[in-house]
């Protein structure tokens, strides 16, 4: 029958395969927890499964054990795996020794949920294979979960359809889309696997609206705002919005005032629609438009608007009897001790703004369209309930059950995202510091918007970096105004790769 070399050779596949994953994925890796264990917590409570029952239960050595703090275990792996050597060593020994058909030199702890008979040696041994191989299985699949969710650079992003990754040549870095490589967090992925396991793609049931209650639950315990009840529409992008509201509140030839540099799109949007770009230097500007649109967070610069400073656009928006577009997609992208104000909830604003966002950005979905407007004035929403709704389409169930998931369930997900974006902010910053390069430290998004001015490549710092430095950044020309010296950084990847991109960066300085 089976040999005690049968038996550890199995065992030993499933206990050097957990170790294997632990050494591999190094010190940090090994302690996330992308769902309720880390790797590091899982090869503890096996260690722990080996010597309370290989050597403590068959092998009769008294055994210290805290069975539940096992599973909350945390710390660097090198001790860990010293350990690893060290049980694995004595099991070994303990399975030489055991006599498969003898009675245990100890009793199970009380809650082991085992048979009603006493349990001999070799059927301790085959629970501890059990537990090792369990396990085993566990862990691969956290490894993938952990792996996948950073996988930065090579295969899985360049074997995907996204733009950011697919619109390069094979040996360029992407560096442009505002789209992360972090992947994205496992609630999401939850909800639409189980959409999916259930082949659940028909006609949604919808009496209340999940994503309206989840937006108006985030903005008041986020952001101490309470959006109107009835006034939150579900659509399926902020380009839709502007256009909308372009549509509602102006007329071909209208000015469209706007902070300048600006997102690409909605210059284009703008024009598209036969409206004017009145770019914003001072508040003052607005008064020559028919509609302000505020970008807050702003998207290139990542500059977070004060209280004061939205204060002023208030106090213009008042003067001129304007509507605000409040685009705050990126205000879940905030890093402290920068704070997000909704422009709704400064005094007397309510009844003038539109605010429009989304979970595209912080939450890595933006191939899954679904975003929010919040209709404050009532003349708007009059004039919109008398167009014909059908003109607008709806979100799809894919991308609302991903935002409700965003916005209720994935806290962890995005505060772990903030402290790695968080970093790497701080790394572009130093980097530009050390060489000298015009650099505002953004107060939210993961963007970096740097000045060129003065150094070799100013002239078209973004051709430059990607003919010479084999890096995709995205050109200050296309944002708007006299941003020709200026390139815009995406730093929302891994920490290898980030060095890869300012790498290349610094070839093109170099060439040059
Ligand atoms: C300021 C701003 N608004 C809106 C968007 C996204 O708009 P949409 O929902 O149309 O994809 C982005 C994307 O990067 C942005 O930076």
């Amino acid at each position: 029958m089976l040999t005690r070399d049968d038996y550890l050779y199995f065992a030993d596949r499933a206990l050097d395969g957990m170790t294997g994953i632990v050494a591999a994925l190094g010190d940090e890796r090994a302690n996330r927890k992308p769902g309720a264990n880390s790797p590091y917590a899982l090869l503890t409570h096996c260690l722990g499964v080996v010597e309370a029952w290989a050597g403590g239960l068959v092998a009769g050595r008294p055994v210290d054990r805290d069975r539940a703090a096992e599973f909350t275990a945390t710390g660097p792996i090198e001790p860990l795996l010293e350990r690893a050597r060290k049980v694995r060593a004595a099991f070994h020994a303990d399975v030489h020794a055991a006599r498969p058909e003898a009675p245990l030199n100890r009793r199970p702890p009380a809650d082991f949920d085992g048979p009603d008979r006493e349990l001999s040696q070799g059927a301790a041994l085959l629970h501890v294979y059990e537990e090792l191989a369990q396990h085993h299985g566990q862990m691969e699949i956290l490894r993938d979960q952990i792996l996948a969710s950073e996988t930065g650079p090579p295969q899985r992003l360049r074997a995907g359809i996204g733009a950011k990754w697919r619109d390069v040549e094979p040996d360029v870095l992407p560096s442009w889309v505002a789209d992360m490589d972090l992947g994205v967090a496992p609630p999401i992925l939850d909800r639409i696997h189980r959409i999916l396991a259930r082949q659940d793609l028909g006609y949604p049931f919808r009496p209340d609206d999940p994503v309206v209650a989840a937006f108006e639950g985030r903005m008041r315990d986020r952001y101490g705002w309470a959006p109107r009840a009835g006034r939150t529409k579900v659509l399926s992008d902020l380009l839709q919005i502007l256009q909308i509201v372009i549509e509602l509140t102006t007329r071909p030839g209208d000015g469209v005032a706007l902070h300048v540099p600006a997102y690409p799109p909605f210059l284009a949007s703008i024009r598209r629609a036969g409206r004017v770009v009145v770019p914003i230097q001072v508040p003052a500007d607005v008064g020559r438009a028919k509609l302000l649109v505020l970008v807050n967070p702003q998207n290139p610069t990542g500059r977070v608007l004060t209280a004061e400073e939205l204060s002023e656009f208030a106090m213009a928006a008042e003067e001129h009897d304007l509507v605000v577009l409040a685009d705050e997609i990126h205000a879940d992208l905030t890093y402290a001790p920068h704070r997000h104000i909704p422009f709704a909830s400064l005094p007397g604003m309510a009844t003038r703004t539109v605010t429009a966002t989304s979970a595209t950005k912080t939450f890595n979905i933006a191939g899954l369209r679904c975003a929010i407007a919040h209709i404050g004035p009532d003349a708007l929403v009059q004039r919109l309930d008398a167009l014909p709704i059908d003109y607008f389409g709806t979100p799809d169930i894919l991308g609302r059950a991903a935002t409700v998931a965003a916005w209720t369930e994935a806290g962890q997900w995005h505060r772990d995202l903030m402290v790695r974006l968080r970093a790497n902010r701080d790394r572009v910053a130093a980097w530009a510091a050390e060489r000298g390069l015009a650099h505002r430290i953004p107060e939210a998004t993961y963007l970096s918007w740097i000045d060129f001015a003065g150094t070799r490549i100013a002239d078209d710092p973004a051709g430059h970096i990607l003919r010479d430095g084999r890096v995709r950044l995205s050109p200050g020309t296309e944002f708007g105004g006299d941003c020709g010296t200026f390139a815009r950084i995406n730093f929302a990847t891994t920490p290898e790769t980030l060095e890869e991109i300012l790498a290349g960066v610094e070839r093109a300085l170099e060439r040059r």
